[in-house]
């Protein structure tokens, strides 16, 4: 007789980084005999993927926790583990704050989780938050999938030397490295056979990959022209980037590769260069703008998209002023911005904060010109012919929905499957999503 599968369930919180990690941490664990399942109720074990980045982001997981009581209490055999980024920078604290926490696992040690697991079922209190030597993703265990859907995330890079004065990353991810080519391309080619046509390469600073190929060093550029010779990958992304890490070579692949999409997410921050120089960015305001003029002169209709924080210690009007002159100068397709978060150890969290109302008052004026340049970047595609990648059955009857080149979202009414790559004139542009038509 088989045993029945134990019930994994996983909640995700943060970057695309983590909804990788969960993948893989699921497929790790199924060699444990483990089935993932959707719900928390009822499951053998739950673990929580965790965000640091802003205050918020941590206090939800501790909210979370403390929902799980009534279902550890009918079930004393449930297994509750913490992973991500939160396990990283808090440690032991969540053993602590939480007792209902059998293990915490830090973002590069998930191919030490099934043996942790069997600690936390023999009654210790499992901890694991080194950085290992061996990288984590070159001995985790894969069960493939028999098919999946047709857009995948793979992660190339982790962890970032950069240090910006507000960010956790580089403490909670650790030092940059990057997946050797041959096993990005093996793993490439095995989503692919799922059904795979559209791959987001993945890294905290994705652009300052350098990976192994054979004795080479190859920068990320190199990488995505190889993978684009692979038979059945359609579509290339990758995310996120650092201005600093813009190289040449990226830029003109911008421009002579097909299968990389006209869409890159730049984050400035901030307009202003003292801000700049206080956040510790390596740029200037007009550094970033010469960069997106480069980028835009290989590839013209490329969509631009950033982040943006506002309210960082001592930001004045006129720091966020410049920060409103480069938006405006820019034009996002699509934008990210948040209000300033002191987050424990990073070097802001020492200095003066902002006035909270000031802050609010800030990101409110930006979130409205970023909502123009978005709504603005998504009308001027009315007329345009562009393909469009199907995803899922739309709402209505005989609707599909899809993502164009652009990444918008695009509605149709035509008889298509997940994975047909098309050719769709739009005709019409609604709030968040594009409608077309088959060319
Ligand atoms: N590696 C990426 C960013 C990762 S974090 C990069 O360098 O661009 C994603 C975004 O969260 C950042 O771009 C920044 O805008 C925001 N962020 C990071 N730390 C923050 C903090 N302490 N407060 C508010 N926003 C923050
Ligand atoms: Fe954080 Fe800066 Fe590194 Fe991005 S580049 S992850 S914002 S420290
Ligand atoms: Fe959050 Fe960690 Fe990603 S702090 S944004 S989950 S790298």
């Amino acid at each position: 007789m088989t045993e029945a599968p134990k019930k994994l369930y996983i909640k995700t919180y943060g970057c695309q980084m983590n909804v990788y990690d969960s993948e893989r941490m699921a497929e790790a664990m199924g060699g444990q005999g483990y089935e993932q399942v959707s719900s928390p109720e009822g499951a053998d074990m739950i673990l929580l993927n965790t965000c640091h980045i802003r205050e918020k982001a941590a206090e939800k997981v501790y909210s979370e926790l403390g929902r799980y009581k009534p279902l550890k209490a009918a079930n004393p055999n449930l297994m509750i583990g913490v992973a991500g980024c939160v396990a990283q920078a808090e440690g032991e604290e969540i053993l602590r704050r939480q007792p209902l926490v059998d293990l915490v696992v830090g973002p590069q040690s998930y191919h030490r989780l099934p043996a942790l697991e069997a600690r936390a079922r023999g009654g210790e209190k499992a901890l694991d938050t080194d950085f290992p030597e061996e990288m984590k993703f070159e001995h985790l265990p894969t069960r493939p999938k028999p098919r999946r859907g047709p857009t995948a995330f793979l992660t190339v890079q982790e962890g970032c030397d950069k240090f910006c004065a507000f960010c956790v990353v580089p403490y909670t991810r650790g030092a940059e490295v990057s997946r050797p080519v041959s096993r990005i391309l093996k793993e490439a080619e095995g989503l692919v056979e799922q059904g795979v046509r559209e791959i987001t390469l993945l890294g905290q600073n994705v652009n300052a990959y350098h990976g192994d190929a054979g004795g080479e060093t190859w920068g990320l550029a190199q990488l995505i022209r190889r993978l684009a010779a692979v038979d059945g990958l359609d579509r290339i992304r990758f995310t996120t980037s650092h201005p600093r890490d813009m190289d040449d070579d990226l830029i003109a692949a911008h421009g002579d590769c097909e299968k990389l999409m006209p869409y890159l997410h730049l984050p400035v921050q901030s307009g202003s260069d003292r801000i700049l120089k206080r956040m510790n960015r390596g740029h200037t305001a007009e550094e970033y703008i010469r960069l997106v003029e480069r980028i835009r002169a290989a590839r013209p209709d490329i969509l631009m998209s950033g982040d943006f924080i506002v309210g960082f210690p001592e930001e004045t009007e006129e720091d966020f002023r410049a920060t409103m002159a480069l938006v405006e100068e820019v034009r996002y397709g699509q934008c990210f911005s948040f209000k300033y978060s002191a987050r424990p150890g990073t070097p802001a969290a020492e200095r003066p904060m902002v006035d909270p109302a000031e802050a609010d008052d800030r990101l409110q004026r930006l979130q409205a010109l970023l909502t123009r340049q978005q709504k603005a970047a998504q009308d001027a595609m009315v007329g345009r012919t562009v393909g469009v990648l199907v995803e899922k059955p739309g709402r209505l009857p005989g609707q599909v929905v899809g993502k164009s080149d652009h990444l918008h979202a695009v509605h149709m009414t035509a008889a298509l499957a997940p994975g047909d790559l098309v050719r769709v004139r739009i005709t019409e542009s609604a709030p968040n999503s594009l409608a077309g038509a088959l060319v």
